[in-house]
């Protein structure tokens, strides 16, 4: 016997390895789109250490602080703490600048890839009973990598980020009844006050990492839980027994380990690769040029990150006149575009799995292009998305075109409104949705039952 065998030994004594076994041979389906959602946990412990090591030399507070450091711009300038430390990361501490260049990637490269995972979940159906409730959960996952990415990028407190982020502090005062109350609570009084970096620190490092690890273990649990879904089999699966091609109580796919595991390796080496080229590569937000928040200018371009771009869309073309009373409370335009619209957007994607709903267990993915009308809304939702982002950026579009953000304005309403109708009917005529003989789901939607768990199968 060797040595390794009797280490395992000693443990398995200790700890039952041989049950851990049987978990540990889960089936993982092959299919490479399954890898975003990976992609998206590998990004997150990313910034996990890559925000501890930027936590170790970041200055929570707006006190001015003397600058001495290799900006010779600012040297010896009072600056605020927050702002003078992340001048010291770039530039001062070693590793400093590919650190928070990293932390910057990675979570561009988070949401990105949320939206991606999303977009794959909603097109193969994989929402559907008994999925709804990780669909929901994914959905809060989703609204916390904003809110995160939106909280750190008011933490260098220079002039851009920190009127980008003051847009935000407006719209939650906008709230009717509870707006003053919860600007108080987000943003420790008005915005900027001596309070609101540490507040903001405290829901990105704390609060918000939290909730999400929180809401990852009740993801990966319902995944556990429930498996994955598999794509349609073409026909039975021969293995160690015979899987019949309908039979949706068995799952075929790799072992979690080792196979899955040495698939999920290489998928966070690639993701770690491509993050280490960008910050290699690409600066971020250079604060030097933009300098520290100064509350007496605004500068003349503001905008949020990519992500928020369609909120801010909505922000700017709700006119200021839709604004009204009812029953005695304001409802205020800043309102109606910065929170309401987005909220009721958020609202339908999460009822979206009980609009397109499923009596029986789906345990297959479906095809998109034999669902035309749930691929046509998803084409539609995406062109909606896209055309209010374009919205946002109404100032860049005006200097393009030639014509005044106003000017501007009723056309941007026209793309926002007709693009997603345009383009959804027309994803429904291409895959056949007006033909007199509608294409069925076929064996994609071949109803599951229950399926085994672990220790049954
Ligand atoms: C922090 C963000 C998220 C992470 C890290 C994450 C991670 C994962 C992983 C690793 C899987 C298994 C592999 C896969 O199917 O891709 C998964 C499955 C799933 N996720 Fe997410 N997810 C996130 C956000 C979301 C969002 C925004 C939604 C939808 C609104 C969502 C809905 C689902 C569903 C329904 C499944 C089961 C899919 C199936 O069985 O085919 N997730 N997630």
């Amino acid at each position: 016997m060797s040595r390794i065998d009797d280490i395992y030994d000693w443990f398995d004594s200790r700890f039952g390895l041989g049950a851990a076994q049987s978990f540990l041979g889960k089936a993982f389906p092959a299919e490479d789109s399954f890898l975003l959602g990976e992609v998206a946990l590998f990004c997150f412990g990313l910034l996990v250490a890559s925000g501890t090591f930027l936590g170790f030399f970041y200055e929570p507070s707006t006190t001015a602080t003397q600058y001495q450091g290799s900006v010779m711009q600012y040297q010896g300038e009072e600056m605020p703490a927050a702002f003078v430390s992340v001048l010291q990361i770039t530039y001062d501490v070693p590793f400093g600048m590919l650190i928070r260049r990293m932390h910057h990637w990675a979570a561009h490269l988070f949401i990105a890839s949320i939206a991606l995972h999303m977009l794959r979940v909603f097109f193969t159906g994989a929402y559907r009973n008994p999925r709804e409730p990780n669909w929901l959960v994914g959905l809060g996952l989703a609204g916390l990598s904003m809110g995160a990415a939106y909280t750190g990028y008011s933490l260098p407190f220079d002039e851009f980020a920190s009127t980008a982020v003051g847009i935000g502090y407006n719209v939650t005062l906008s709230i009717p009844i509870f707006g003053e109350w919860l600007s108080n609570v987000a943003f420790g009084g008005s915005f900027p006050s001596s309070s609101t970096i540490p507040r903001l620190y405290f829901f990105h490092v704390v609060l918000i990492p939290l909730a999400i690890a929180g809401l990852l273990a009740v993801h990966m649990a319902i995944l556990v839980r429930q498996k994955h879904t598999e794509a349609a089999r073409d026909e039975d699966v021969q293995g160690r027994e015979t899987v019949d091609a309908d039979d949706g109580t068995v799952i075929v796919g790799l072992p979690a380990v080792p196979n899955q595991a040495a698939v999920s390796a290489v998928v966070f080496f690639l993701t770690l690769a491509t993050l280490s080229l960008l910050s290699g590569f690409l600066p971020v937000h250079n604060i030097a040029e933009y300098g520290p928040n100064n509350p007496a200018s605004t500068p003349e371009l503001i905008m949020p990150d990519w992500f928020l771009m369609w909120g801010y869309g909505f922000l700017k073309l709700v006119p200021s006149w839709l604004s009204f009373d009812l029953l005695g409370i304001h409802f205020s335009a800043e309102f109606i575009g910065g929170l309401l619209l987005p909220g009721i957007v958020f609202g339908v994607v999460a009822l979206w799995p009980f609009i397109d709903s499923s009596s029986e267990q789906v345990h297959f993915t479906a095809d998109p292009t034999e669902r035309p009308w749930q691929t046509a809304v998803g084409m539609a939702g995406i062109t909606f998305i896209m055309a209010a982002s374009i919205a946002g950026m109404d100032v860049v579009l005006s200097d393009v075109v030639g014509m005044s953000t106003a000017a501007l304005r009723p056309y941007l309403i026209g793309l926002v409104v007709g693009a997603p109708v345009l383009i959804g009917f027309a994803t429904f005529a291409v895959l056949g949705g007006f033909g007199s003989d509608p294409p069925t789901e076929g064996t994609a939607t071949t109803d599951g039952g229950e399926r085994k768990t672990e220790d049954e199968e």
